[in-house]
This record gives C-alpha cells, sequence and structure tokens, in this order.
C-alpha cells in the first residue's frame, strides 16, 4: 500500500517536473507561439453580480491591477444569473483570453465550461468562491472561509455578553433566544460559514446557554438561496410569527451576510424592534458593506467581518502572474478545498471583525473607506 502510494506520488513529480522544465504546468501552459511570460493579452474576470458592494470593489480592483500590468480585461458581471454567466464565460473562452478569474454563482454549473477552458489551454483561478466537480481549477485564492464563520459566530457571543471582545469568558449567564441563518447553498463558501459558525456556537447550544427557538438549525432550513436581503426579511418575518408570538424575545441572530442582516434587521424593526423596552438584538454580518458600517456605527447591526478586497485582488493577480509565467502559484493550504474531483491549491487570507470602535482603525485609516462614506452610510462613486 505504502509503495504503492510512493510510486504514484514519484509519477507525480516527475511529471510535474517535466511539465516545469517545458516552462507550462498542465492547463496553465503558455499557448503554442507565444512566450511564456509574455504580457499583454486579455484576461477573462467572471464576477457574480453588482447587487452587493464587495463583488463590484473585487471587480475593479482585479481590472485596475491587471491593466498596471500591460494586459487587457474583459470584466463581466452575470446578474446572479447562472446561465448568463455560463454564456459570458463560454465568450471569453471564444475570444482567446489568456486566463480566466471566475467568482462562479453557483460552483457545480460551469463543469463544461472549465472543461472547454482546459481544451483551450486556458487556466482557471477560481475567485473567492470554489469552483466544485472539475479537475480543470488550477487555483483558488479566498479568505480563510471557516474562521470568518468563527468569527461571525464570536461576535454573536460578544454582543451577547457571552464572551469578551478579547476571547475570554464573558459575564453574561442566559438563556439566550438565538436564531440562525446561512448563506446560498449553491455557494461552496456558505457552508464553510456555517461549519465554521456552528462549531463555535455548539457548546452553547448543548448546555442551554444559546436556545435556537424556531428549532431550525439545519443548514437547510437557515439557507438563504442567493444571499437576498428580502428573503431573509420574508424568514425572520415567518420565525417571528411561528416561534415568538408567545411574547418571547429575539436576543441574538447569526448572520452570514451584511445584505441578510438588513432584511433582518428590518423584519425585527417592523415588529417592534430597536427601542429602549425591545432592544435590537446584537446581529452578526459580513462584507462591512458601507450601509452595515453605517449601523453598526449607529448601534443597529452588532458586527460584521472584514474581507479587505484590495488584498484578495493583489492576491489573485500574483497568481495569475505567476501561472502565466509557467511557474507554480505559492499555495499555503493544500487540504482544505476538495471541490469534488480534487484538492485545489489554494492561498487563503485573513479577515478581521468589525465592531463599533475599531471602524476607524480597521476601515477609515486603512483606506477602504472614509469617514465620510462612513456617516453617510454611501459610497462616493
Ligand atoms: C462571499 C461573501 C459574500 C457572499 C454574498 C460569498 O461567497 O465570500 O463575502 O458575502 O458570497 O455575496
Amino acid at each position: 500500500m505504502r509503495t504503492k502510494k510512493f510510486a504514484v506520488l514519484a509519477a507525480g513529480m516527475a511529471l510535474t517536473f517535466a511539465l516545469a522544465a517545458c516552462g507550462g504546468g498542465g492547463a496553465g501552459s503558455a499557448k503554442a507561439g507565444e512566450t511564456a511570460g509574455a504580457k499583454g493579452g486579455t484576461i477573462g474576470v467572471a464576477m457574480p453580480t453588482q447587487t452587493s458592494e464587495r463583488w463590484i470593489a473585487d471587480g475593479k480592483a482585479v481590472k485596475k491591477g491587471l491593466e498596471a500590468d500591460g494586459y487587457k480585461v474583459d470584466l463581466q458581471y452575470a446578474g446572479d444569473d447562472i446561465p448568463v454567466q455560463s454564456q459570458q464565460i463560454d465568450q471569453m473562452i471564444t475570444k482567446g483570453v489568456k486566463l480566466l478569474i471566475i467568482a462562479s454563482i453557483d460552483g457545480k454549473a460551469l463543469s463544461s465550461q472549465l472543461q472547454a477552458a482546459a481544451d483551450a489551454h486556458i487556466p482557471v483561478i477560481a475567485y473567492d468562491r470554489l469552483i466544485r466537480d472539475s479537475k480543470n481549477v488550477d487555483f483558488y485564492v479566498t479568505f480563510d472561509n471557516e474562521k470568518v464563520g468563527d468569527q461571525q459566530a464570536t461576535s454573536l457571543l460578544v454582543g451577547l455578553g457571552l464572551l469578551k471582545a478579547d476571547g475570554s469568558k464573558g459575564t453574561a449567564k442566559g438563556p439566550f433566544n438565538v436564531e440562525l441563518f446561512a448563506g446560498s447553498l449553491d455557494d461552496n463558501n456558505a457552508s464553510f460559514f456555517w461549519k465554521g459558525a456552528i462549531a463555535k456556537l455548539q457548546p452553547f447550544i448543548d448546555d442551554g446557554t444559546i436556545v435556537v427557538k424556531s428549532k431550525q438549525t439545519k443548514i437547510e432550513q437557515a439557507a438563504t438561496l442567493q444571499w437576498k436581503q428580502e428573503t431573509a426579511q420574508k424568514r425572520m418575518e415567518d420565525l417571528l410569527t411561528s416561534a415568538y408570538s408567545d411574547g418571547s424575545k429575539v436576543d441574538g441572530v447569526l448572520s452570514p451576510y451584511d445584505g441578510i442582516s438588513r432584511g433582518i434587521i428590518t423584519a425585527l424593526k417592523n415588529d417592534g424592534y430597536g427601542t429602549t423596552a425591545k432592544p435590537m438584538p446584537p446581529i452578526s454580518g459580513q462584507d462591512s458593506e458601507i450601509a452595515s458600517v453605517k449601523l453598526i456605527a449607529d448601534g443597529v447591526q452588532f458586527a460584521s467581518i472584514f474581507k479587505d478586497t484590495r488584498k484578495l485582488a493583489a492576491q489573485a493577480i500574483t497568481s495569475s502572474k505567476a501561472i502565466l509565467e509557467g511557474k507554480t502559484p505559492v499555495a499555503n493550504d493544500t487540504k482544505s478545498y476538495d471541490n469534488g474531483v480534487k484538492v485545489v491549491p489554494s492561498f487563503l487570507l485573513k479577515s478581521d471583525i468589525v465592531y463599533k470602535d475599531n471602524i476607524k482603525s480597521l476601515l477609515v485609516d486603512s483606506g477602504y473607506y472614509t469617514a465620510a462614506e462612513v456617516a453617510s452610510g454611501q459610497a462616493a462613486s
């Protein structure tokens, strides 16, 4: 068994060296007639939607960085429409892009596009969201998604007073009524966020400190298709009717994304939350969208997660250039992201929890937002 494994490994390594010697890397090799490492040419960048700010920021940053490096960029947004994204990628392949950077809508819907890309020797980088069920994903750049979930749950526990911001035990006792929301199940990240968050909350659920009054504790029950704010608002309204019409109160909500948090907040406000008698419960989030940062500054939303899209874009560009130069891009994780066919080598970035008292140090001092944007809750265009 051992020997067999070693033989397979050795064969794999020999192949890697052989490919490296040719100046290529399978799908990552330069096309015939092109000099490996030559600049210029077009890079295809497929983004999911413009309804959430982060993807606009990601698209802009990737485009700007690649253009500064001498590439042309075909940047497309798909309006969260799966067939539209497939078509956009098909067109990029037909056009002969040198490399594809893809933030997928449905991580399982792109196998045929990726096969066509591989057949045309176009390497593929999965951006932020893993593309599943395909061997033709060369690299993955993202944040440590399980850690993001852990941070979301941590912020909720801090809001409830069960933990202090430094992670030590808080003074609150509970029991607290908490409701759980998850992201879109077609996005591989949703289950990673959930896994990280539930692992953190589970001991508190097990000892009765946290009670999920609706009993909706499965990801399928908590999921929010396409991360939609309206869908989350509707579910929160339904939860209030079904589990809280006996006069009991919601003490906290786990939310995986700021848009979802805003939907939850609207439902709670419409039900009379946000007063001294019935305070707004702590609600987590993600992406530090400007509207939510203002809500945090105003004490309405409790926290969010900051994932610096500038850093992710820079990482995508570094990895793209390595591949285009026939090198192996540097990975810092080679075991977490199994896409169902292979473990995709990944580069994971770190995220931070944003609370009211660190908005300035994390978001303003780093130049992500101006103080005026935080005050108005609107990004200057
Ligand atoms: C991203 C999150 C984002 C969510 C909704 C996820 O794949 O990682 O940053 O909040 O999609 O757009």
